[in-house]
């Protein structure tokens, strides 16, 4: 017998040192992400039906857009010198990089404000209820970040500059805004918030206006599971406008009681 059929007999297929052998089910994922593997991920802010969809884009082409703070206006003012006035699907997905940060800014706020308020703790569970409010409107800002980067995908974007740098400095410089705003004065941050989500409503409704042929195109993404199924690309985006819409209002409500309480 030689070494080989000594060590491998033929009936076993020999495992090469470099591999484990294959790991049961359940040793797959670790506790805490199996069980939040169970749970759905928190998509859109409410989710409507096509009539509802028809409704509501009405109701938001219909409304007058907020009278806009300075800083906002500076700020719309510059995406439409570097993106253009036309509402194109890059210039969405750079506005929706952007519109995440104000949600990550008050969640870290609120965050540190119950570390220093534990010594309270119905005062510090109130903060945390902050906590959670921001993180689920960030989770929904996210799927409308990662359905605009899927549909414009391989286009041309004007660059890495254009595309990549500049849209990283705007949210990074629009972090750091609404972080100190909404330390120092968090009615200032939830009226900038305001401002922005208010012009993406009226954007969102006023791109769908645009483009008739949408309602024939349908959304077959790789977000469904997370965002939902939509009859049309027109559905898809007056979701996404109707979610804009709920964060403004809950920006509005918030600025009339902006301090922790
Ligand atoms: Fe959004
Ligand atoms: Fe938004």
């Amino acid at each position: 017998m030689s070494p080989d059929t000594a060590t491998h007999p033929r009936s076993v297929t020999p495992v090469p040192t470099h591999m484990s052998p294959p790991e049961p089910p359940h040793h797959r994922s670790g506790p805490v992400s199996s069980a939040i593997g169970e749970r759905p991920p928190f998509g859109p802010m409410r989710r409507l039906d096509h009539g509802q969809l028809l409704e509501e884009h009405r109701v938001t082409l219909a409304s007058p857009q907020r009278q806009y703070s300075m800083s906002s206006k500076v700020l719309f003012w510059l995406m439409d010198r570097v993106y253009g006035e036309e509402r194109t699907l890059e210039k969405f997905r750079v506005l929706e990089l952007v519109a995440r940060v104000p949600y990550q800014a008050w969640e870290n706020v609120a965050y540190v404000a119950v570390t220093h308020t534990a010594n309270q703790p119905g005062f510090a569970r109130r903060v945390f209820d902050r906590v959670r409010i921001a993180r689920w409107e960030q989770d929904n800002e996210q799927w409308h970040l990662l359905i605009l980067e899927e549909l414009t995908a391989g286009k041309t974007r004007g660059g890495f500059l254009r595309s990549r740098v500049i849209p990283q400095v705007l949210a990074f410089s629009y972090y750091q805004l609404s972080w100190f705003l909404y330390a120092l004065r968090p009615s200032r941050s939830y009226r900038l918030n305001a401002d922005f989500e208010d012009h993406a409503e009226h954007e969102y409704a006023l791109l769908v206006q645009e483009h008739p042929e949408w309602e024939h195109v349908p959304y077959a993404g790789e977000f469904t599971d997370d965002f939902g199924d939509y009859d049309s690309l027109a559905d898809l985006f007056r979701q996404i406008s109707f979610d804009e819409r709920l964060h403004k209002l809950e920006s509005e409500h918030m600025m009339a009681k902006p301090r922790f309480s």
